[in-house]
């Protein structure tokens, strides 16, 4: 069966999607099978790893995403008049992978997906079931979440067993992770028959020439995670333009122009300690 991770931080922007579509492009390129599911509604990991292009043309023909697994149904288009049941098969994009050389696997998502937070009631296990359907088919499914806690971060919680946690280093770096301590700890007095746990945090966009920021923040975060006992990784990966660069190319970084090598082998120390870490 595959391990499921979410990459959550109720803080925006701090390196949810990109760290969610280069963990899935090294995996993928070390030959493990690999589903990335976009399960927020922005839909960036969806662009980034289609292309915006394919995106476009996918919502475009009104192809089924992710919110078809929450309202159980394909509306009606187009080319039919009334709404079908999903088929789980029809949702995956195979193949979705922009990057020529890719075998990646998609569920993507798109805007609407908010809609399902206006109608929440009895949808916080429609991904779980979903992911469990097909799970030994793939060696990893990484979800990426949205910044704000809803009814989608316990559909990512029902369906993961671990949650990995960038932390942008800079000035507020902690905000978001009391409210994720609070949500996981009430998840699990709620569901205490389902096993999730910190995989770990992420040390993100260390920027170390920029004064004391960087430092303080480091400070911060450690703090905040000895308080709720969760693992830092060792290695961080530093600010460098080629994270937008490889976003845009939609190509791993080992693999986007001009990347340099040192953050090339950054990313590669880091991608091989996570996936010790969750035994893959
Ligand atoms: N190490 C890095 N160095 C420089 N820029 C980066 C780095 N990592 C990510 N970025 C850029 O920072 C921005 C935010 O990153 P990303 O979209 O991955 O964050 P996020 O946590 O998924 O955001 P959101 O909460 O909106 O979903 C993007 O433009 C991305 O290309
Ligand atoms: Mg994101």
């Amino acid at each position: 069966m595959a391990v499921t991770v979410s990459l959550i931080n109720m803080k925006g922007g701090v390196g949810k999607t990109t760290i969610a579509s280069q963990m899935a492009h090294a995996a993928d390129r070390a030959d493990l099978k690999v589903l990335g599911v976009d399960l927020d509604p922005q839909s960036n990991l969806s662009q980034s790893i289609m292309g915006v292009e394919a995106y476009v043309d996918h919502l475009a023909k009104n192809r089924p995403t992710i919110v078809q697994i929450f309202d159980d149904y394909i509306p009606a288009g187009p080319n039919h008049n009334s709404p079908r049941p999903i088929d789980l098969d029809g949702i995956i994009v195979k193949n979705a992978g922009y990057w020529s050389n890719s075998d990646l696997d998609l569920i993507p998502s798109r805007l609407e997906l908010s809609r399902t937070l206006k109608n929440p009631t009895g949808k916080e296990r429609c991904l779980a079931k979903a992911l469990s359907r097909i799970g030994d088919r793939y060696d990893l499914i990484l979800i990426d979440c949205a910044p704000t806690e809803s009814i989608l971060t316990d559909a990512a919680y029902f369906a993961s067993r671990y949650v990995i946690v960038p932390v942008k280093l800079e000035f507020m770096a902690t905000i978001g992770l009391p409210l994720l301590a609070r949500s996981l700890q009430e998840f699990r007095i709620e569901n205490d028959d389902h096993t999730i746990e910190i995989a770990g945090i992420i040390f993100h966009h260390a920027d170390y020439s920029s004064g004391p920021e960087t430092k303080q923040a480091i400070r911060e975060v450690e703090r905040e995670a000895e308080e709720n006992g969760w693992h830092i990784f060792r290695n961080q990966l530093r600010h460098s333009k080629s994270y937008p660069g490889a976003a845009r190319a939609g190509a791993p970084i080992s693999l986007t122009d001009y990347a340099r090598r040192d953050v090339i082998e950054e990313f590669e120390k880091l991608k091989n300690e996570i996936f010790k870490r969750l035994g893959i």
